[in-house]
């Protein structure tokens, strides 16, 4: 890898999961307009939540990460966008308060369009045509026509991204996000859930604090921190023309940024050292995620860290573990103690989704919460072995009632999967499954609390 970085040079390397564009003519004119046109975030916000990461790496913060596996264009609406970011909201709550631990609020959204996939083709019943790489690249449709890239697909993506990304400021600054309404944040359906009671009993204990504290003169309304919330954006940095044309130098410091989302990530099928997804993200300021499977060995990942971490940097790298549950047990720790020993600093979180992919018996790709919560429980065990933090969680979540994921309190089953199952790609959790499961996270985080001394560190500048 040559030492000169240009938001192009990935373009001088081997790369994977390029989409076919038959246009090249009409792809460049698109990269060239998205290129002119304004950035989605500002480096000062993607700074921001590097500082906010770097609370993580240190033991003194949990990193939530969520969202749709893909965001698709014909689900865009207002209601979705509050539905998740609700659900996203409580259970940032229920991680704060059971768990003891401020939560860094990171959205799999406002950019998260383009899939890898584990083949170019796909055959139904004999026709075999293109995958669907997601909607910024091509249409779900099974028609040869629906599946040839179309370069105008990235101004849509650009266009949902924006106005995405618009609502969610203004939930998160808005007044939507004040604490004072944790108790309107249940959803219809979550309200008659087995999670329901649990939540509001929450919600009434922050109820009865924000009380306590306008009873002895304090007015938690002119705290920031009680009316609106910091929430942050974040993809797959897969289409690279498209994330060329949002990089950008950051007039205050001269450093590129991604300005495509506050961060991004390297998949696990593009993370090769010497490829152009790795290329293009060592060079951008933003803070990166690195998936990391079971193919990944302990001296490449050293290496990963060398290139995309070469200032050991607290809150640059958050490595994104996803083994499968029966697997994290014998691959995580080699990896932990490699980069222990090598001293350096990263974010550990775990993707206790996409090593849990199984076929169900009736066809549908699913995944059973038990084997999501197992992924996640040695996750935390290994990092109690290992004397490491267990410092977040990604999950693939919707503040929609699918059924998509087999198992948790409502015991979805094989035969439920079709009632609602509209997921663009991988299966998500339902909104009950993903406070069930920030419960059951918080019971973990609280267990590694009780477990040890937080190191006290300088606050970052
Ligand atoms: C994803 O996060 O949607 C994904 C494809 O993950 P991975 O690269 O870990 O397979
Ligand atoms: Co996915």
């Amino acid at each position: 890898m040559s030492e000169r970085w240009t938001p192009d040079s990935w373009r001088a390397l081997p790369i994977q999961q390029v989409p076919d564009y038959p246009n090249t003519e009409a792809l460049a004119s698109v990269e060239r307009q998205l290129a002119s046109f304004p950035p989605l975030v500002f480096a000062g916000e993607a700074r921001r939540l590097k500082r906010e990461l770097a609370k993580v790496a240190n033991g003194q913060a949990f990193l939530l990460q969520g969202g749709d596996c893909a965001e698709s264009f014909h689900e865009h609406s207002a209601d979705n966008i509050r539905d998740f970011f609700r659900v996203f909201l409580q259970m940032a709550v229920v991680l704060t308060y059971a768990g003891a631990s401020p939560v860094v609020k990171v959205g799999r959204i406002a950019g998260q369009f383009a899939k890898p996939r584990s083949a170019p083709t796909e055959t139904v019943n004999g026709v075999e045509l293109p995958s669907y790489r997601g909607d910024i690249v091509n249409d779900i449709a099974f028609t040869p026509e629906a599946r040839i890239p179309d370069p105008r697909r990235q101004l849509e993506a650009y266009r949902q991204s924006a106005a995405t990304l618009n609502l969610l400021r203004a939930f998160a600054t808005g007044g939507y996000a004040n604490l004072a309404n944790a108790h309107q944040w249940m959803l219809g359906f979550v309200k008659d859930s087995p999670q329901s009671s649990k939540y509001q009993a929450l919600a009434d204990r922050i109820t009865e604090a924000l009380d306590f504290m306008r009873a002895i003169g304090v007015d938690p309304e002119s705290h920031p921190e009680m009316r609106a919330t910091d929430f942050f954006t974040s993809h797959e940095a897969l289409l690279l023309g498209y994330e060329e044309a949002m990089t950008r130098v950051d007039s205050t410091t001269g450093d590129w940024y991604s300005t495509s989302g506050h961060m991004i990530w390297v998949g696990d099928r593009t993370r090769q050292i010497d490829h152009a997804h790795v290329e293009y993200c060592r060079g951008v300021k933003n803070p990166l995620g690195l998936k990391c499977g079971p193919s990944l060995k302990p001296d490449d990942l050293i290496r990963l860290i060398d290139t995309l971490n070469p200032d050991d940097e607290a809150g640059r790298l958050t490595l994104i573990a996803r083994f499968g549950a029966d697997k994290v047990g014998d691959h995580l720790p080699a990896l932990v103690r490699a980069v222990k020993r090598e001293g350096r600093t990263v974010v550990w979180s775990c993707d206790p989704m996409h090593g849990n992919t199984i076929k169900s018996p009736s066809g549908f790709k699913t995944r059973p919460f038990d084997h999501i919560l197992g992924e996640v429980k040695d996750f935390f065990a290994v990092h109690a072995a290992e004397g490491t933090y267990a410092g977040g969680v990604h999950l693939e979540m919707t503040g929609r009632n699918v059924t998509e994921c087999t198992g948790g309190a409502r015991a979805i089953s094989d035969a439920d999967l079709k009632d609602r199952y509209h997921t663009y790609c991988d299966p998500r959790l339902n909104a009950e499954q993903a406070i069930e499961m920030a419960f059951l996270v918080a019971e973990l985080l609280k267990q590694e609390h009780a477990g040890r001394e937080r190191p006290v560190i300088a606050a970052a500048e």
